[in-house]
């Protein structure tokens, strides 16, 4: 399967994504990355794995759908069959969710529905949560509020800080993000198999 990654920023769950299909573990082909983010480090390193980069800056553009038009011209000239958002900062709008419905999933840094938006991290620490964690939920008009796919808590110590708590945050990303979408692959490809099967 063709995925596209869309990310903003650091791009480390796009790497954990990229070594996980290099040691087997994603069977998946990652295809294509979405930046809108001139500058963001993921450019940097979709560059040195030869995996084309799509970068556009919404700047230019008077609306959402005018720019997501062409990044679904892309996703479809490319095969694109599944995206996985990692650290991609804007909503998706109707343009390209109606085209994708139920094939866009998003990595969260919270347990949802508890602190969606921005800055998770730095919201559960002010909260004085004793837990928080990772989601990974399906992509919808919202903000972080789609069906949720899987959580892993993730203890907060007394004398966490802000660097330390991402760390951990990061480390149950970078398992959890790739195991989760090879089960999802996998579903949906049995799950084709079997209904062209009952077709026949
Ligand atoms: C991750 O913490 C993810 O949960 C959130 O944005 C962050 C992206 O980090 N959506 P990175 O760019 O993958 O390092």
């Amino acid at each position: 399967k063709n995925i596209a990654i869309f990310a903003s920023g650091n791009g480390s769950n796009f790497q954990a994504l990229v070594d996980a299909v290099k040691v087997g573990t994603l069977q998946a082909n990652i295809a294509l990355l979405v930046c809108d983010r001139p500058g963001a480090y993921v450019i940097e390193r979709a560059e040195a794995e030869h995996i084309p980069v799509f970068l556009f800056n919404p700047k230019q553009y008077q609306h959402k759908a005018a720019y997501e038009t062409i990044i679904l011209a892309k996703l479809v000239e490319m095969n694109i069959e599944f995206i996985a958002l990692a650290g991609y900062m804007r909503l998706i709008g109707p343009t390209i969710l109606k085209h994708y419905e139920g094939k866009i999933v998003n990595i969260h840094p919270s347990l949802l529905p508890a602190f969606p938006g921005l800055d998770a991290i730095g919201q559960s620490l002010q909260a004085g949560v004793k837990q928080t964690g990772v989601t990974i939920h399906y992509v919808d008009e919202g903000m972080d509020t789609g069906k949720i796919i899987v959580q892993q808590a993730v203890p907060i110590s007394v004398d966490e800080t802000r660097e330390s708590l991402q760390v951990k945050i990061q480390a149950v990303e970078h398992q959890l993000y790739p195991a989760t979408l090879q089960k999802l692959l996998n579903f949906s490809s049995s799950f084709s198999t079997r209904t062209q099967l009952e077709a026949k």
